[in-house]
């Protein structure tokens, strides 16, 4: 007789099992030290393991110093310390070492791109930055879903150069239209900019089409990767993308502290961004040469516990495994998608049928969702409502909120039936009959 799977069995689509997820849980003090949190709000910000602010810690008390700088042990230790971190994060997605640039988080990485082009295109940087130089007759491409932080500094880069800001759009129903590539991205294109999941709806980017019409056009590839970093396998070489921005905060690591990766011969020619301090080699009191990468985009005096407590996130997440990670969320995820769409006056939104994340987007008609958070939250169920800095993608959409519940590993089957039996009960709540 064929026996049926145990509910503790991981399989290939399940990744984790139910018993691995109860024991993760016991990592993260604020799962275990809040009774009756539900955590459905990981797109905004991840919660913390145990080992992520205990090495921030240690660092803190064993080795507390300047880095790059001091000739004295102490330094030494918390450079090691500082570049072990860089190297930990780099690896996890791929890159060499020095392809790998602390940022405060993604928004700051991509404004740095924009401000090295902006730069490179008032000059600076040389023959070197020609690559980088925009004018008049230019296009930098985006895409219609994009978060305000991979939209704003192209605007802004626009209007500070003359070129000019095109987009790939979406469907009503906020399917990205990446057939519209051909035409949108062109022979003027020197830029695409693009997330790699939709921090809306989920939904996982076809990056190998976007990097192809790059490369038939000779166009820079900037990935948005704040959403796809923390929840799948990604390898910036697999993905052949020329820049990938990315937050440590969504990723278990701490606040403050973010990433950009560059191919090394891309960082090293392009024109810094901050200056000032540990980022030259030498300067007078008219000029200053500055250091390869990544030390010349590292201005200051770094976050360099935040650094330390990324590394440790990392770990955490490699040891769990990211195929098994992805591959549970994707469980949840369809078990949060098969369970709205069952309920009376909830609305799924996004395109149907495709590749997504663990994340569902709905509305509850009758309700706003500001109302429907709150009344999640009465049942101790944590989502996020509003706009999630993508108001375009909500214009075209035709609403101008959303409630959006997005999962992490530490997610649980019981976590999914809360929020499905809440938002059962939110139209009843305040009265709206079908
Ligand atoms: C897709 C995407 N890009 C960029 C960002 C900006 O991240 P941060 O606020 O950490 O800079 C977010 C944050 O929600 C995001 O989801």
């Amino acid at each position: 007789m064929e026996s049926t799977p145990s509910p503790t069995v991981a399989t290939p689509e399940t990744g984790l099992t139910p018993a691995e997820v109860g024991r993760l849980r016991a990592d993260f003090p604020l799962l275990t030290q809040t009774p009756g949190l539900v955590y459905l709000d990981s797109g905004a910000t991840s919660q913390k393991p145990r080992c992520v602010f205990e090495a921030e810690q240690h660092y803190y008390e064993r080795a507390n110093a300047a880095v790059h700088r001091g000739a004295h042990s102490l330094a030494v230790e918390a450079t090691d310390q500082y570049e072990a971190a860089r190297t930990a994060v780099a690896r996890f997605i791929g890159a060499d070492d020095d392809e790998l640039v602390w940022t405060s988080n993604a928004t700051e990485a991509l404004n740095l791109i924009a401000y090295a082009c902006s730069n490179a295109s008032a000059g600076r940087g040389g023959e070197a930055a020609e690559r980088f130089r925009l004018g008049p007759g230019d296009e930098i491409v985006v895409t219609e879903q994009e978060h305000h932080a991979n939209l704003i500094p192209w605007q802004e880069l626009a209007f500070r150069t003359g070129a000019t800001l095109t987009y790939i759009p979406v469907t009503t129903d906020g399917a990205l239209q990446v057939d519209r590539l051909e035409d949108v991205v062109t022979e003027r294109t020197r830029i695409l900019a693009f997330t790699h999941v939709s921090n809306v709806l989920g939904t996982i980017t076809d990056v190998a089409a976007f990097v192809a019409r790059a490369r038939a056009v000779g166009a820079l590839t900037v990935l948005d990767g704040c959403q796809s970093v923390p929840h799948l396998p990604v390898d910036v070489k697999a993905l052949d993308v020329d820049f990938m921005a990315f937050s440590g905060h969504k990723m278990l690591g701490p606040t403050g502290i973010g990433a950009l990766y560059g191919r090394r011969e891309l960082l090293n020619a392009m024109p810094p961004f901050l200056t000032g301090g540990s980022m030259i080699t030498t300067v007078t009191m008219e000029r200053a040469e500055f250091l390869p990468a990544p030390n010349r985009f590292e201005a200051g005096t770094q976050r360099i516990a935040q650094t330390i407590g990324l590394a440790a996130a990392v770990g955490y997440l490699d040891e769990v495994g990211m195929d098994r990670v992805a591959a549970w969320e994707e469980h949840l995820g369809a078990r949060m998608a098969a369970g709205l769409a069952g309920i009376d006056g909830v609305r799924l939104i996004g395109p149907a049928g495709v590749e997504r994340i663990g994340t569902a987007t709905f509305a509850v008609e009758g309700v706003h969702p500001h109302d429907v958070g709150q009344f999640l939250d009465s049942r101790g169920v944590a989502v996020r409502v509003g706009h999630h800095c993508a108001q375009p993608l909500h214009r075209t959409l035709g609403v101008t909120a959303t409630t959006r519940a997005s999962t992490y590993l530490y997610n649980t089957e019981d976590d999914v039936d809360a929020l499905l039996s809440a938002v059962a009960d939110v139209r009843g709540f305040f009265g709206v009959t079908p």
